[in-house]
């Protein structure tokens, strides 16, 4: 018998509901993935750079094209000034990056401070580098962080920091206020910083996404992450970056080289290209989304679910209380079932059972899938 290295964790979520989601012919609401693809333009690139040769092994650290559009999207859009070939490594999506950022600094003992709800990927990153994993729980309902408590939770042994924003699966974004206490709680202290910004176009009612990037003496002690595949609708190609000051970036290397050794060139040349001449795409992201909240809010308003205010990412937390009082995974199961829509149940992205009836919707969809998918839910 094989040891299990991670204990208590099965299959994750998505594979679960999704699954359950085509046994039962229900629309897939659960899996973070839209039902659409990305800009023709972008696709049609891939296909030119697999006919004209970029079919061998990228560099270690990504095609210095995508590195150096990279390097200019942060300089435009967080200010920040990077050197391409020091500070960028491009990954097979955002969730590499993440374990190689944990595994280049969590040693056997170490700490790590995480919010709850959280992204299912952090905690086995720091379990598999033999790290102690802390989970604080954010406030219910606004989704806020109890500064005190991370005060409190912090140790000699806290060697590292994740966070995520824009939050999955709660839409909630950090403020100023989270950036000076975050501040505060680390100065004169050796933490680090992953920060998980996979969703950082994609917010809502004008609210800005406030990158660690745009903070140089936060910046100098992150990892700054984000996914391709969130930004293009292309969350198949399996591409990401991290962003981190060169220290930090050549101990992420270090790492990366033996798990993936690089990413799929092609796609990284057609991102190069469509970076370059379609920034707008990146632009015009969050009010392409915010309107497909807005649409799925409509929607469901006549329901018996209660929407929480969602002003980031492409979720959309529902508390069913008022229908009923069962665990959400058996809710979210009898959705599936019986109403043909699939949910995620939020309690899988805790430690301990919150008290709270949420489950998340995805609405990266089509607006006839949110049309049918609302219609019926609006049947409970
Ligand atoms: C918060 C968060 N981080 C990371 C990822 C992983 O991104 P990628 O698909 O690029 O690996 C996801 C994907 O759902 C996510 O929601």
């Amino acid at each position: 018998m094989l040891e299990n290295k991670l204990p208590g964790k099965g299959t994750n979520i998505f594979t679960v509901m999704s699954k359950m989601s085509q046994d039962h012919g229900a629309i897939n609401l659960a899996q973070g993935f839209p039902d659409f693809d990305g800009p023709l333009a972008l696709r049609e690139r891939v296909t030119w750079h697999i006919a004209n040769g970029h079919n061998q092994y990228a560099p270690l650290a990504g095609v210095p094209e995508l590195r150096e559009q990279i390097a200019v999207k942060v300089l435009d859009l967080y200010g920040c000034k990077i050197d391409p070939d020091r500070e960028v490594a491009v990954t097979p999506g955002a969730t590499e990056a993440i374990f190689c950022a944990i595994t280049a600094v969590v040693h056997p003992g170490d700490e790590v401070i995480v919010f709850d709800p959280c992204y299912d990927t952090y905690e086995p990153g720091v379990t598999l580098n033999g790290g102690v994993t802390k989970h604080i729980a954010m406030q219910y309902p606004g989704f806020t962080i109890d500064w005190q408590r991370v005060r409190d939770t912090i140790t000699d042994r806290t060697r590292l920091i994740i966070l995520n924003t824009p939050h999955n699966p709660t839409g909630s974004l950090w403020g100023e206020e989270d950036i000076q206490q975050l501040r505060e709680v680390i100065a004169d202290r050796n933490i680090l910083i992953v920060s998980d910004e996979v969703y950082e176009h994609i917010t809502f009612d004008c609210r800005q996404h406030l990158s660690l990037l745009r903070y140089p003496d936060l910046a100098a002690r992150t990892f700054a992450i984000s996914s391709f595949g969130k930004t293009y609708h292309t969350t198949g190609w399996r591409v990401g970056y991290c962003i981190a000051p060169p220290a930090l970036m050549e101990a992420f290397l270090r790492i990366h080289q033996f798990i993936n050794f690089s990413t799929q060139a092609p796609m990284q040349y057609a991102l190069a290209d469509f970076l370059r001449d379609c920034p707008q795409h990146h632009h015009e992201l969050g009010g392409f989304y915010q309107q497909k909240r807005d649409l799925f809010c409509e929607l469901m308003a006549p329901s018996r679910f209660s929407l929480i205010p969602s002003i980031g990412t492409y979720f959309q937390l529902a508390d069913y209380s008022g229908i009923s009082d069962e665990a959400d995974t058996e809710f979210a199961a009898r959705l599936t079932r019986e109403y043909k829509v699939a949910a995620i149940p939020v309690s899988v992205f805790y430690d301990k059972e919150p008290k709270q009836h949420v489950v998340r919707f995805c609405f990266a969809k089509h607006d006839d899938t949110l049309r049918e998918a609302s219609a019926r839910l609006c049947k409970l």
